[in-house]
């Protein structure tokens, strides 16, 4: 399944479209095309501020659209600069409910020139589906969209 969608992430990034653009058709393809993608969105640091800012996403929309460094498993991705996979989001002391439905979640950073200036967050419905296989392709999606930041 990665290995085809990886082509077309590329074919997004080689288009002609916004960047904004770009990374909105990435977030639909994916929750589109992964059966236990069920939320997909991109967090960025926003300015110079501690925080983390919501970029494009597909699925439900979230209150979240900010999250302070260090808050959530998001806030923590903006500190450790590291790949952070929760099987069960209920097991988490540090973790910032969106949906009743999430049973797990996945956070990539996102680097350009070396510098974490963001992250792809996927939230899942189902149990523990997170493998290797997704931290290698979500890495890729980031190395991707950091060509166009
Ligand atoms: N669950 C995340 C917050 C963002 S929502 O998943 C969209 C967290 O704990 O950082």
């Amino acid at each position: 399944m990665f290995s085809a969608l990886r082509p077309l992430v590329s074919t997004i990034i080689d288009s002609n479209k916004t960047p904004e653009a770009k990374m909105q058709a990435i977030c639909e393809l994916l929750k589109a095309e992964v059966p236990h993608y069920d939320w997909v969105g991109f967090y960025f640091k926003n300015g110079d501020k501690r925080e983390l800012k919501l970029g494009s996403y597909a699925g439900a929309p979230t209150d979240h659209t900010i999250i302070p460094y260090g808050k959530g498993i998001c806030g923590q991705v903006a500190e450790s600069n590291q790949n952070f996979v929760v099987p069960d989001v209920q097991a988490q002391d540090n973790y910032i409910a969106c949906s009743i439905t999430v049973k797990a979640e996945i956070v990539v950073p996102l680097f350009v020139d070396g510098e974490n200036i963001g992250q792809i967050d996927i939230d899942s419905n189902t149990p523990d589906p997170f493998t290797k296989a997704d931290e290698r392709f979500l890495e890729f999606v980031n190395f991707e969209v950091a060509k166009i930041l």
